[in-house]
């Protein structure tokens, strides 16, 4: 596995928030840009850098020790599309449902969200007739959301776009991210913009995965480039009190392998829910402070990964077939840490047309259409969507009644 020999050599990284030291807890070595599927001519183009993450000793924020240039992640061709998931379909327009009927009830209420992507959360505020504006830097996924009549802008939201958009649209009611905010380094210049473009009472709402599910549920994996921040409801509370905020709700979300949904707002606005001491106090319970929590987080990473690999080989000996399927950001760092290439995984089955005829960023495994796994259905098929599990299983049930078997590692190695 790579990256275990080189322990120490993220010593001395600053905390991206509050400039104090980061200690590093996980080291996975040498990583490629995680949604860098490439055509085979581009093999080997990718862009490498140290995926490594850390503790802030002051602050307690985790966050990676190596900023990855967000152009060399979010550009034309980058290939995620959010409405990819029935679920997540789903679940974008009850959250747009509920904005519309709690803030955006004034007169001509506006809408910003950060990280638009194919519109999958904005559909629902434009057939409501509502003013909203979407910001996302990747070209091809802002233009799908443009083609259904989404007001999009392509552009990374930080401090100078939002003052442009407060200049054109004015004040906005509520600012939306999801999957996003954790990308940005660049924290500080983004919460200058929401205090730009934020209307007095108005909210910034976000989403993301959930440090508290990422340690309980061993889910590493979710360590990748563009999960720069790992952020808890403690260190959300600190990062907006620095930044003139206050965090006034945490919602415990069940998607994308248990995330959080923060609502923030100027000080003195609004009063804060009692679930924000609730998570507080449990967060506090898990020892999510704790250093001691992250060394037996990376050791059971660790632990995973050795066996995940045991499996690979001893199913590769025995003359079975084993494919991916969720040619996922996360399958990178798990693919690339244990060095599993196309002789242990043959390819990677996926839904998106973007990915597909490409080859995993780093080891190169082919993408194909998940059209095409069941002819024929492998042995066993290592599910790198886990967090889709309940969607994919219902999609492909026959896989299982042919014989076929899943292979998790999340939150251990095992099958069903
Ligand atoms: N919100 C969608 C969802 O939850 O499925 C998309 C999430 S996708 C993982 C992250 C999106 O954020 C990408 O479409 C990317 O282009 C966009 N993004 C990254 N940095 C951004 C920034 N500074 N401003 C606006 N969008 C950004
Ligand atoms: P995500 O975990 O980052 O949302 O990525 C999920 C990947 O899995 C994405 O590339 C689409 C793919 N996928 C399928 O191939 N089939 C499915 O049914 C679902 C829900 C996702």
């Amino acid at each position: 596995m790579a990256g275990s020999e080189n322990q120490e050599s993220g010593e001395g990284k600053r905390c991206r928030i509050c400039g104090d030291v980061v200690e590093e807890f996980i080291d996975f070595g040498r990583q490629p840009v995680s949604d860098s599927f490439v055509m085979p001519y581009e093999a080997g183009q990718e862009f490498f850098f140290r995926l490594s993450a850390g503790i802030c000793v002051a602050c307690s924020m985790v966050q990676l020790t190596e900023e990855v240039p967000r152009e060399q992640m979010f550009h034309e061709d980058y290939p995620y599309r959010s409405s990819g998931s029935t679920r997540m379909r789903s679940h974008f327009h009850s959250v747009a449902q509920r904005l519309l009927e709690t803030e955006l009830t004034g007169r001509d209420p506006l809408i910003v969200e950060i990280g638009s992507n194919d519109g999958i959360m904005l559909r629902t505020v434009r057939d409501a007739g509502v003013r909203h504006l979407g910001v996302d830097p990747s070209v091809r996924a802002a233009e799908l959301a443009a083609s259904e009549g989404i007001r999009v802008q392509t552009d990374f939201f930080e401090e100078q776009s939002a003052r442009k958009i407060a200049a054109s649209e004015g004040p906005a009611n509520v600012i939306f991210s999801a999957n996003t905010f954790s990308h940005i380094a660049y924290i500080d210049s983004i919460f200058r913009g929401v205090d730009t473009l934020l209307a007095s009472d108005g909210v910034f709402v976000f989403e993301d995965r959930y440090l508290g599910d990422i340690i309980s549920r061993n889910a590493f994996d979710q360590i990748y480039d563009e999960h720069f921040y790992l952020f808890s409801v403690s260190s959300v509370q600190s990062i907006a009190q620095t930044f003139g905020f206050v965090l006034i709700d945490a919602e415990h979300l069940d998607i994308h392998g248990g995330s959080m949904r923060y609502t923030v707002a100027r000080p003195g606005v609004r009063i804060p829910s009692d679930s924000v001491a609730q998570f507080l106090r449990q967060e506090q319970k898990m020892g999510l402070a704790d250093p001691g929590t992250y060394r037996r987080f990376a050791e059971e990473t660790r632990n995973s990964c050795s066996e995940l690999i045991s499996l690979l080989r001893d199913l590769r000996a025995e003359g079975k077939t084993v494919v991916g399927y969720g040619a996922t950001a996360k399958s990178s760092t798990l693919l690339n840490y244990c060095n599993i290439g196309s002789d242990l995984v043959s390819c990677i089955f996926d839904s998106t047309p973007e990915k597909q005829g490409r080859l995993s960023p780093g080891t190169h495994i082919p993408v194909r259409s998940s059209d095409e796994f069941s002819a024929p259905y492998p042995d066993y098929a290592l599910l790198f969507a886990w967090n889709h599990s309940d969607e994919i299983l219902a999609k492909e049930q026959e896989f299982r009644e042919a014989g076929g078997r899943w292979i998790l590692y999340v939150p251990t190695v095992h099958l069903i």
